[in-house]
C-alpha cells in the first residue's frame, strides 16, 4: 500500500471510566503533516481522549485508526509506542539525578537498546542531535532536576521524538511558561515539525495561543466535537 492520507482517524469513539461516559462520540481525522489543536474545559476529556490513542485506556467503542492501522485491538502497542511521541501534561523530572543526555537517551530505551544491548553509538549520536534542536546542548550534563519550566518542557519533547516517531501528542506543552520560554517552544515544535515531518495533536486551553500555531483547532465539549475550525494562514 502507498503512503497513507491519515496520520489519526477518530471514528464514533466512546471512552470513559466505569459508568462515567467521558467520550461520547468523537469524530476527526488528521491529516498527514498537520497540527491540530483540542481545546475544550477542564475534564473535557482531552486527556482521556489522548489515553485511547495511545492505547493506555481500553476504549467502548468506536475506532482509532494510527496511520491506516486499527490500533484499538490492543495488539500493536510495541509499533504504537514507536510511531507517536507523547509529552504528557504533567511530568516531573523525578528526584533521582539523572543528566539531560541520559533522559533522552531513555526516550530510545526498547528501539536498539535493552536490558542486555547496550546504547549503541548511533543512538547517542541520535540524543545529540535532538539536543541540538531542542537547544539544550549546552546542558548536556546538567542534572535533570535543575531545569527551569521551559527547558524541561524542551527535553520533555527531545525525549518523545528521539525514537522518531511520525505522530507526536502534545498534552498542555506551554502551560506554566512565561511568555518568551512559550516562544521558545513554539519555534522548537515548528522545527521538529518541518524537520521529521511530524503530524502533531496538542491540547491546549489557550485559543491564541492555539490559533497562532496550529492548521485547525477542534473543540471538544460534552463529549463530542462541537466545531472544527481550519485557520487561515
Ligand atoms: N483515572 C480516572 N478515573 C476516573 N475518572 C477519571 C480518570 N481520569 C479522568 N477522569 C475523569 O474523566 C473526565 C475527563 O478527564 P480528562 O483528564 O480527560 O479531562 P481534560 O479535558 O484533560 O481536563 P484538563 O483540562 O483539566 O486537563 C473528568 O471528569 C475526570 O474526572
Ligand atoms: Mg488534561
Amino acid at each position: 500500500m502507498s503512503s497513507s492520507h491519515y496520520a489519526i482517524e477518530l471514528s464514533k469513539l466512546k471512552m470513559g471510566y466505569g459508568h462515567h461516559i467521558v467520550l461520547k462520540d468523537i469524530n476527526f481525522n488528521i491529516k498527514l503533516g498537520e497540527f491540530v489543536s483540542i481545546l475544550g474545559e477542564n475534564g473535557a476529556g482531552k486527556t482521556t481522549l489522548f489515553k485511547g490513542i495511545l492505547q493506555l485506556l481500553p476504549i467502548m467503542d468506536g475506532k482509532i485508526k494510527i496511520l491506516e492501522r486499527d490500533v484499538t485491538k490492543g495488539k500493536d502497542k510495541q509499533w504504537l509506542r514507536s510511531q507517536i511521541g507523547y509529552v504528557p501534561q504533567k511530568q516531573s523530572m523525578g528526584k533521582f539525578p539523572i543528566s539531560v543526555f541520559d533522559a533522552v537517551l531513555l526516550g530510545r530505551w526498547g528501539t536498539s537498546f535493552s536490558y542486555l544491548k547496550r546504547p549503541s553509538k548511533e543512538d547517542k549520536e541520535i540524543v545529540e542531535e535532538t539536543l541540538e534542536i531542542v537547544d539544550l546542548s549546552h546542558m548536556i550534563h546538567q542534572d535533570c532536576r535543575e531545569l527551569s519550566g521551559g527547558q524541561c518542557q524542551r527535553l520533555n519533547i527531545a525525549r518523545a521524538i528521539v525514537r522518531k516517531p511520525q505522530v507526536l501528542l502534545l498534552d498542555e506543552p506551554t502551560t506554566h511558561l512565561d511568555i518568551d520560554s512559550q516562544a521558545k517552544l513554539d519555534r522548537t515544535i515548528d522545527i521538529i515539525r518541518q524537520q521529521y515531518n511530524l503530524s502533531i495533536l496538542m491540547i491546549s486551553h489557550d485559543q491564541h495561543h492555539a490559533e497562532s500555531i496550529s492548521d485547525r483547532l477542534v473543540y471538544l465539549k460534552n463529549g463530542e466535537i462541537l466545531k472544527n475550525v481550519e485557520m487561515v494562514q
